[in-house]
């Protein structure tokens, strides 16, 4: 490729990614597979490898970059980031409609009714149309620069234009019918309508200096599904989203960042130089849509205060449905000359109020404070409550988080305590009621000793600083902590043995058969026979599944290993990345950063667990029960096979397999699956309602295959 071929094809494939970035993860209406999607990324790094110097900060390859730093610098905002007054209470609201329109006599008001978004504020700032800076708000004059942070971000576009991020062009061309299969005619990627920056070319275009200001948070299913990771790798759950994305944004390795599932959305300005912006707060979200952002997903237009109440009203009714939390609605004038002229208080602008919703919350007995040992010896106090009905379920268990809670809000046992359930949120006690208090409730003193084994604890910060201190049963025979370390290794994300549950790993452990998971293999059929309610046939079915997962793939056992901080990913991105158990225990930390996705914090915690001689121990009589040592990840990425070399792009609708399982197919046989067509592509799959790239096949001359010959290829 020369470096005009190599230029033309970089500007494309990096269009597309943008224009993906913003389908999926701004629009919501992503129009590739994941896996297509993957195979452009690769195809645009292959690129960047070959041509270093088309690698600009702009890329989407390079938004995880640089080394973890020792400490955020600050930064001034040029326009201190105020906050907002807030009330709970519609005639304080009616009462605010009131103040601003006494400020403006005679003048027509016009509001914008936004969400209220539950994350954390930031300003970004953009220099020729490229993201710069990125900070807190911090004290309002100065934040910190998580600029680095901000850039994983995928909805954060690292350059303004039309959606999609990379400029009005790449629009026309998809308009003029580009060569992408999927969407045609005059639509973004995403499916949006052509912005109005393609009709309002001038007015549009972003200003040289621009600062927009809004909110990170962490998306539910995210939120979610980023919680039971955590569980799984022996670390403390994060009590909700706003928690974990202010602790994820503090992180100092962007690549602990990048794993976190942030998105960003926008809604107002900061500094602007230079150019042409709107002068209503209803067009500056449209105009910030149409540049590329993602702004919130309803708003309302009001003219007066019974309007607003009913905006309010109604974004109650769908807030619910939002991949966000949101705690209130934000009232703002529209008009921005209006806003400029009856300006703020020190902390507050007077156009502008948030009107907060009460969180549900029930008010019940707490009866008692246990504390559970999790796998990993962690200590989390539980609150025992009498049962209450609150948003849709019974609740009588709520968190307490940890010592640290339990003393800054002086919960004793007894209390009339308040309960709330916000969302995704575990239920949590939020708040004591001092004046039901008799005196005679009393504190609770956390164990010092372990409630489950009676051995020492001891007092650790949290891993990365976002959660309370916790306590940890030290000792590592501790029944609680086989028992989960047992559980954990059994599990279906980890090596899948069926049968080996809580109850399994329970009698297991009470009666002395199992203290490690390599006793698993040593067990007897009678052994399990005289276990309670254990009959022949189940105890032999145990056994079986015992003896299948020998076998397993060497990402599982690590997992299953339950290390501090390795999740399934982690452990999948080091059964890629390395051939073999022994590559990995001898590796050094900074070789075991090469792996995608290893942070500092994964390395460091490998390289203790395996200078443990205990663990040595473990992983050589797990050696000598025959489990599978070998990555069969990193082989199956290998060279070998019948197909090794060759390239292959897929096309179209394939007769009985899905793309996933095509690609997958050619890639077990050491082919490599390319998304776009070119004179290095050997083979084109092409199915039913093949596209362009049917078409550049046959220009170029390249051999044109269907399923049966790809079957045949891939020796099956
Ligand atoms: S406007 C000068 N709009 O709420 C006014 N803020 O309680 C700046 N927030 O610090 C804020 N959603 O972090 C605005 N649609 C929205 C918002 C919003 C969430 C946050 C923001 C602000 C805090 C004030």
């Amino acid at each position: 490729m020369t470096l005009t071929e190599a230029q033309a094809r970089h500007a494309q494939f990096a269009g597309e990614i943008r224009r993906h970035d913003h389908a999926y993860y701004v629009a919501a209406k992503p129009v590739i597979s994941d896996l297509d999607y993957d195979l452009l990324y690769k195809e645009l790094q292959a690129i960047e490898k070959d041509f270093p110097d088309l690698v600009t900060p702009e890329s989407p390859t390079q938004r995880v970059g640089g080394a973890p730093l020792s400490e955020f610098k600050s930064v001034r905002h040029a326009i201190p980031m105020m906050s907002l007054d807030n009330t709970y209470s519609q005639a304080e609201l009616q009462e605010f409609v009131q103040r601003v329109q006494k400020l403006l006599p005679g003048e027509t008001l016009e509001w914008v009714v936004e969400p209220k978004v539950d994350g954390l504020a930031v300003s970004l700032r953009y220099e020729g149309g490229n993201f710069l800076v990125g900070a807190t708000r911090g004290d309002g004059t100065h934040g910190d620069d998580i600029t680095t942070n901000l850039r994983t971000i995928r909805s954060l576009p690292l350059s303004l234009g039309a959606p999609g991020g990379d400029g009005q062009a790449s629009h026309r061309r998809n308009a003029a019918g580009g060569d992408r299969d999927v969407v045609g005619g005059p639509e973004t990627a995403c499916g949006c309508p052509v912005p109005v920056a393609d009709r309002e070319a001038d007015q549009m275009a972003a200003p040289a200096v621009l600062e927009v200001r809004g909110e990170v948070y962490m998306t539910r299913s995210g939120f979610e599904k980023l919680n039971a990771e955590r569980v799984a790798a022996g670390e403390e759950a994060f009590a909700n989203p706003r928690n974990s994305a202010a602790g994820s944004l503090k992180q100092l390795d962007p690549k602990i960042v990048a794993q976190r599932p942030l998105a960003i959305v926008l809604y107002g300005l900061g500094q602007v130089a230079e150019g042409r912006w709107p002068g209503t707060q209803q067009a500056l979200l449209e105009w910030l849509k149409a540049l590329g952002f993602k702004t919130p997903e309803r708003t309302w237009f009001c003219r007066s205060a019974e309007e607003l109440l009913a905006a309010i009203a109604e974004l109650d009714q769908v807030r619910g449905g939002f991949n966000y939390e949101t705690d209130g609605a934000v009232i703002k004038l529209n008009d921005f000359d209006q806003q400029r002229r009856i300006g703020a208080t020190t902390k507050a602008p007077r156009w502008a109020i948030a009107y907060k919703y009460a969180a549900e919350q029930a008010r019940t007995r707490l009866k008692a404070i246990t504390v559970q040992v999790g796998r990993t010896g962690a200590l989390t106090p539980v609150a025992e409550l009498e049962p209450v009905f609150l948003a849709g379920s019974t609740i009588g268990r709520a968190t307490l988080h940890n010592e640290d809670y339990i003393r800054a809000k002086d919960i004793r046992i007894g209390d009339m305590v308040v309960i709330e359930k916000a969302g995704e949120v575990i239920p949590a006690v939020v708040a004591v009621e001092l004046a039901a208090r008799t005196g005679a409730e009393p504190g609770f003193t956390f164990p010092t000793a372990c409630p489950e084994c009676g051995a020492a604890t001891a007092k650790e910060t949290g891993p990365d600083d976002t959660t309370g201190a916790i306590w940890r049963c030290v000792n590592r025979e501790c029944p609680a902590q086989v028992r989960g370390r047992i559980e954990h290794w059994c599990s279906r994300g980890a090596m899948d043995i069926e049968g080996g549950g809580e109850v399994m790993a329970a009698q297991l452990v009470k009666h002395g058969l199992v203290r490690d998971v390599a006793d698993l293999y040593a067990l007897k059929l009678e052994q399990l026979v005289a276990l309670e309610r254990m009959g022949e046939k189940s105890a032999g079915n145990f056994l079986a599944a015992l003896a299948v997962s020998k076998t397993r793939d060497l990402w599982r056992l690590l997992f299953g290993l339950g290390i501090l901080h390795i999740g399934a990913g982690g452990a999948k991105s080091l059964g890629r990345h390395f051939p073999s158990l022994e590559a990995i225990l001898t590796a050094d930390e900074e070789a075991l950063q090469t792996a995608d996705d290893i942070g500092v914090v994964i390395a460091q915690s490998l390289l203790e667990w395996r200078a443990d001689g205990a663990n040595q121990s473990l992983i050589e009589r797990l050696r000598a029960a025959g489990l599978n040592f070998t990555s069969q990840l990193y082989q199956s990425q290998g060279a070998a096979g019948p197909l090794a070399g060759k390239s292959f792009v897929l096309t179209g609708t394939l007769p009985t397999l899905t793309r996933e399982a095509a690609a997958a197919r050619i890639e077990a046989a050491g082919g490599r699956v390319s998304g776009s067509v070119s004179k290095k592509t050997d083979y084109v799959v092409a199915g039913a309602e093949a596209g362009s790239k049917l078409e550049k096949a046959q220009k170029l001359g390249v051999k044109i295959i269907g399923e049966t010959e790809l079957l045949e290829l891939t020796g099956v």
